[in-house]
C-alpha cells in the first residue's frame, strides 16, 4: 500500500487495512457533493478575484468542476474509499481532469472549514425542508378543522372525559404546535447562516482572501468571526436536531391520536385502504402502520441529538475526526423527520371523521358538569366552591340514575338545590356548552373559526 496521494508527503507507507475501515466517511457525505461543489466554485472565484490564483487556472478548475458535477448527476462518478471523503474524491477526479492546476483549488482552505462550509450549506437546506413539510402538514390540518368547526367530540384531561370540544379546535392545537416548530427552524436557519470558509484549518490563512465575497456567493449574511470557532462549532447541527426532535416529540402525539381514533373502541376516524395494513393472520386487521411508524421514529430522532451531543461535549477546540460523526446522525433525523412530516400530511388529508361517533362518544362522563356549576354561580350566585359541590351532587344522582344530566329530571337537581330552575337546561346539551366557550382561544365554533382565518392568511 503506497502513501494517500492527497496528503501523503510524509508516509513512507499507507494506512493499515483496518483504517482503510474506519477512516472513510465517503458512503455518507457522497450527500455533501451538490454543497462541496458550491463552496469550491466560490473559492476560486475569489481567489481568481484576489490574483491569488491565476485567472485561466481558475476557469480550468471551475470548468473542470462542471464535468465532476456532469459525472455525479449522470451516475458515472466513482467514489472511492480511499479517498475518505466526498472533499478528497472530488479534488482528485478534478485532478484527472484538468491536471496540475486542479491543486491551486486548494490554496488558503483546509478540509476543516469546507467540510464545515458544506455542512451548514446543506443543514440550511434541511431547514427550509422541515419548514415546508411544517407547513404542508399544516394546511392539511386546516383544511380538516373547517370541516369539523363545528363536530362535537370528547375533550380529556387525564385520558378521562372533561368537556365536549369540537373536532376543528383539537386538530387547530397542533397547527399551532407545527408553527412553533417551524419557528424554531427558521430561528436555527437564521443563526447558522454564517460561513465558515475562509476559516482556513483552524488559525485562517496569510493569504489575502476576501471572506466576504465568499460568504455572500453562498448566500451566508456574513462570514463568521472568529475562524477557531468557525471549525469547530457544531452548535448549529445540535439545534437543527433539537428543532427536529421536538418537531418528531409533536408529530408523535398527533400519530398517538390517530392510532387511538382510528381503533374500532374509538371510530373517531377512518383512514382509507390507501393509510391501512393488513394482518397476515387476521382478516379483519386495518392497522394504521405510517402512524405508529411516525410515533415510533421519533425515538431515532430523539437519539441523534443525544448522539451528536456527546460527540461534541468533551471535544477540545477546534477540529477533532470526532467531527466526522456529526452528518449521519443529521443525515438521518432529516430523512426520518421529512418522511414522518410527508406521511402525516398524506394521512391527515386522507381521513374521515365519524362525527356521530365522536358525538356519541362525548355523552358519556357528565362533561356537562362545569357547565351545571357555572349556571349555579352566575344564576343562583353561589361561590363557586359550593357550586362545584352542588353539581358534584347532581352528578351522583344522575350516575345513579343511568341517564345524563340533561336528562335528569328537574325534581331530582331540586332536591339537592331547591333553586334550579328548568332555565337550566340550556346550558347542559353538549352543543349548549361548546357554543358557551366563547372566551379568547375557546372552543366555540366561532371562535375556531377566527383561529382558522388567522391561519389561513398566515399560511397562504
Ligand atoms: N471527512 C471529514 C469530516 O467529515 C472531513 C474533514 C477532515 N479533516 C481532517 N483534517 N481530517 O469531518
Amino acid at each position: 500500500m503506497t502513501a494517500n496521494k492527497m496528503w501523503g508527503g510524509r508516509f513512507e507507507t499507507g494506512p493499515a487495512a483496518i483504517m482503510r475501515e474506519i477512516t472513510p466517511s465517503i458512503d455518507f457525505d457522497k450527500r455533501l457533493a451538490g454543497e462541496d461543489l458550491a463552496g469550491s466554485r466560490a473559492h476560486v472565484r475569489m481567489l481568481a478575484q484576489e490574483g491569488i490564483v491565476a485567472k485561466e487556472d481558475a476557469s480550468a478548475i471551475l470548468k473542470g468542476l462542471d464535468q465532476v458535477e456532469r459525472e455525479i448527476t449522470d451516475g458515472a462518478f466513482v467514489f472511492k474509499r480511499e479517498l475518505e471523503d466526498i472533499h478528497l474524491n472530488i479534488e482528485a477526479r478534478l485532478a484527472e481532469i484538468v491536471g496540475p492546476a486542479a491543486g491551486r483549488l486548494h490554496t488558503a482552505r483546509s478540509r476543516n472549514d469546507q467540510v464545515v462550509t458544506d455542512f451548514r450549506l446543506w443543514v440550511r437546506g434541511a431547514c427550509e425542508r422541515a419548514d415546508k413539510g411544517l407547513l404542508e402538514l399544516s394546511r392539511a390540518l386546516l383544511t380538516q378543522a373547517e370541516t369539523h368547526v363545528a363536530s362535537i367530540m370528547p375533550g380529556y384531561t387525564h385520558m378521562q372525559p372533561a368537556q365536549p370540544v369540537t373536532f376543528g379546535h383539537h386538530l387547530m392545537a397542533y397547527v399551532e404546535m407545527f408553527a412553533r416548530d417551524r419557528g424554531r427552524f427558521e430561528d436555527a436557519r437564521k443563526r447558522l447562516n454564517e460561513s465558515p470558509l475562509g476559516a482556513a484549518a483552524l488559525a485562517g490563512t496569510s493569504f489575502p482572501i476576501d471572506r466576504d465575497v465568499t460568504a455572500k456567493t453562498l448566500g451566508f449574511a456574513r462570514p463568521m468571526r472568529n475562524s477557531m470557532d468557525a471549525i469547530s462549532a457544531r452548535d448549529f447541527a445540535l439545534e437543527y436536531l433539537a428543532a427536529c426532535a421536538i418537531a418528531a416529540v409533536n408529530l408523535s402525539r398527533l400519530a398517538g391520536e390517530l392510532v387511538q381514533w382510528s381503533t374500532p373502541a374509538f371510530g373517531f376516524v377512518k383512514l382509507s385502504d390507501a393509510f391501512t395494513t393488513g394482518s397476515s393472520i387476521m382478516p379483519q386487521k386495518r392497522n394504521p402502520d405510517a402512524a405508529e411508524l411516525i410515533r415510533g421514529k421519533t425515538g431515532r430522532v430523539l437519539g441523534d441529538f443525544i448522539a451528536l451531543a456527546t460527540v461534541v461535549k468533551g471535544l477540545v477546540l477546534t477540529y477533532g475526526t470526532d467531527l466526522q460523526e456529526d452528518k449521519e446522525r443529521v443525515f438521518d433525523a432529516a430523512d426520518t423527520l421529512e418522511i414522518s412530516l410527508a406521511a402525516m400530511a398524506a394521512m391527515v388529508a386522507d381521513l374521515t371523521a365519524d362525527t356521530a361517533r365522536m358525538r356519541a362518544a362525548a355523552e358519556p362522563g357528565f362533561p356537562t358538569a362545569t357547565d351545571l356549576a357555572d349556571w349555579v354561580v352566575r344564576v343562583l350566585k353561589k361561590p363557586f366552591r359550593e357550586a362545584h359541590h352542588i353539581a358534584g351532587s347532581i352528578v351522583k344522582r344522575a350516575e345513579e340514575k343511568g341517564v345524563t344530566l340533561d336528562k335528569l329530571p328537574l325534581a331530582e337537581m331540586q332536591a339537592i338545590e331547591p333553586a334550579i330552575t328548568d332555565k337550566v337546561l340550556d346550558v347542559l346539551s353538549l352543543e349548549a356548552s361548546v357554543h358557551s366557550r366563547m372566551s379568547l382561544g375557546g372552543t366555540a365554533p366561532d371562535r375556531v373559526k377566527e383561529q382558522i382565518h388567522f391561519w389561513k392568511e398566515k399560511l397562504k
